[in-house]
């Protein structure tokens, strides 16, 4: 059956997280933890040069302002050669719409996009105006993620790696909108309340009792990598 034509096909959406045994992002200090180990690092930025988009929440962006890039040449490579952009489309959201222009992410790889609600988007259109490659779209009173991906479709993602933070992933599993999880567990005990955790309290489809799919585990050094589809029950 075919699809509605109004209808935008929404991109396969991966979580993509490093966590410690006790379930934190990272740490309460104001230098990013590494959680990962090299072998594992790499590990992401494959699945990085298999996606159209990747997508962080602002408070990511504001705290460690990352580059979000694939890192390998021959990966960047082959992305070229096989039609694609050099570097996947770079998205983020901010109900604030506080997002310096000065951040890593606007001035690294290829074309931006800044998710906001449309009363921020004018201001936050402006601070942009000097970046880049770089689009602001206005998305109502609030952003909602369902919007955000038929959004996303239209642009012609079909796959898209959500890399964090705890309130995106929180949002994305709660609404019942990722496809596949792809949790690496490292060797680390954080033991910080203050410290983002992977996912934050939320009524997540089916209640605490209802078991994910598990798709693979596998160790990669002294990282576990755990894979689920959370969209699908266990039998
Ligand atoms: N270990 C890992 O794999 C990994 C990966 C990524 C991040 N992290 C860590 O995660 C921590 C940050 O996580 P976090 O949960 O605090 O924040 P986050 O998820 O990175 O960002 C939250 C912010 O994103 C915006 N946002 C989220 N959902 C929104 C929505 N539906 N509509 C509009 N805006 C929305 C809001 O921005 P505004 O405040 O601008 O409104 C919100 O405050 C950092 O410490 C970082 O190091 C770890």
């Amino acid at each position: 059956m075919g699809q509605h034509p109004t209808t935008p096909q929404r991109p396969y959406v991966l979580l993509s997280a490093a966590m410690s045994i006790d379930g934190y992002l990272d740490d309460a200090s104001t230098e990013r933890l590494l959680l990962s180990n090299a072998a594992d690092f790499d590990r992401v930025d494959e699945l990085r040069a298999d996606c159209d988009a990747i997508l962080v929440g602002s408070t990511t962006l504001r705290r460690d302002n990352p580059r979000l890039l694939v890192n390998d040449p021959a990966r960047r490579a082959a992305r070229t050669l096989g039609g694609r952009s050099e570097y996947p489309l770079k998205v983020t959201l901010s109900a604030s719409g506080g997002l310096p222009a000065d951040l890593r992410f606007w001035h690294t790889g290829g074309a931006k996009l800044a998710y906001t609600t449309a009363a921020a988007a004018p201001a936050l259109r402006a601070a942009l105006a000097a970046v880049a490659q770089t689009e602001v779209v206005g998305l109502g009173d609030t952003v909602r993620l369902g919007e955000l991906l038929d959004d996303l479709g239209r642009r012609g993602v079909r796959r898209l790696m959500v890399e964090g933070g705890g309130s995106v992933h929180t949002q994305f599993l709660a609404e019942g909108l990722a496809d596949e999880v792809q949790l690496a567990v490292a060797p680390l005990l954080v033991g910080q309340a203050a410290a983002p955790r992977f996912v934050n309290p939320a009524d997540f489809p089916g209640g605490s009792a209802r078991r994910l799919r598990l798709l693979e585990a596998r160790t990669v050094g002294d990282v576990v990598l755990l894979r689920y589809a959370p969209k699908e029950s266990a039998e």
